[in-house]
C-alpha cells in the first residue's frame, strides 16, 4: 500500500475518482493529505468530507518556482508522502520536487501524449483533426507533460464534438485509469526501463480501433 499527497488546483474531480476507489477497495493506497495552491477551490472541500488533511500553498508567498517547490516537498515529506499525484494541478514541477521524490511524482493529462502536451489540450485535438484523443498517465521529469507514460487510454473523437463533449468523454476515463495506475504503482508491478514503463506481468493488449468504423472489408467483397 503506498502512501500519497494528491496536489489540486481547481474542481477534483480526479481527486473524488480516487477517495472512491480506496473507499470500494478497487486501489490499494492510503491519501495522507492533500495541497492546493488555490483557497477556495472545490477540491479541498471534497478532501475535508472525507476527514483528509488538506493544505493550501500559495505562489504568492514565494520569490521564486523553486521556493515554492521545496516548501511543498518539505509539507510531502511531513506527512509521509511516498507517491505525488498530480490532480489537476496547474503548476510546473521543478528540481527540489523532482529531487525530493524521485520518479515517485505522477500527473494525469487530457491527451495521448506525446500529442498536445500543455493547455488547452482538447480544442487543440479537435482543431487538428485527430480521429483519437484520450488520457496519458505519466511520472512527471523536468520538461512539460514528457516523463515515461504509464497508461493510456483511448476515446473517439466525433465529427460534431464540441471542447465540452470530448473534454467529459476524456474526464471519464481519467477518473478510471488514474486509481488503476496508482494501484499498479502501489503494488511495485511497474518497471522503468529507460523511456518504456512496463507492467510486470500484466495482460496482453488485444483489439485495435478505427474512427470512422468504416469497415467496408468486414462482410462484403467488392463487385
Ligand atoms: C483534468 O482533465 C486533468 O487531466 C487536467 O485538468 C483536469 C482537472 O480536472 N490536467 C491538466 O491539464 C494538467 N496539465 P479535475 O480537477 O476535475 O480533476
Amino acid at each position: 500500500m503506498v502512501d500519497i499527497g494528491v496536489l489540486v488546483s481547481g474542481g477534483g474531480t480526479n481527486l473524488q475518482s480516487i477517495i472512491d476507489s480506496i473507499e470500494t477497495k478497487k486501489c490499494s493506497a492510503r491519501i495522507k493529505v492533500v495541497i492546493s495552491n488555490k483557497t477556495d477551490v472545490f477540491a479541498l472541500k471534497r478532501a475535508e468530507k472525507h476527514g483528509i488533511a488538506t493544505e493550501v500553498i500559495k505562489k504568492e508567498d514565494f520569490l521564486t518556482r523553486e521556493s515554492f517547490d521545496t516548501e511543498l516537498a518539505a509539507r510531502l515529506k511531513k506527512y509521509g508522502v511516498g507517491l505525488v499525484v498530480l490532480a489537476g494541478f496547474m503548476r510546473i514541477i521543478t528540481r527540489p520536487m523532482l529531487e525530493a521524490f524521485p520518479m515517485r511524482i505522477i500527473n494525469i493529462h487530457p491527451a495521448l501524449l506525446p500529442s498536445f502536451p500543455g493547455l488547452d489540450v482538447q480544442k487543440k485535438a479537435i482543431e487538428h483533426g485527430v480521429k483519437f484523443s484520450g488520457c496519458t498517465v505519466h511520472f512527471v521529469d523536468e520538461g512539460v507533460d514528457s516523463g515515461p507514460i504509464i497508461i493510456q487510454a483511448v476515446v473517439p473523437v466525433k465529427d460534431n464534438d464540441t471542447v465540452e463533449t470530448l473534454s467529459k468523454r476524456i474526464l471519464d476515463e481519467e477518473h478510471r485509469i488514474y486509481p488503476e495506475a496508482i494501484h499498479i504503482i502501489g503494488e511495485g508491478r511497474l518497471q522503468v526501463l529507460g523511456r518504456r514503463v512496463v507492467l510486470k506481468d500484466g495482460p496482453e493488449p488485444t483489439g485495435a480501433l478505427e474512427n470512422p468504423p468504416v469497415s467496408i472489408f468486414a462482410d462484403k467483397t467488392l463487385p
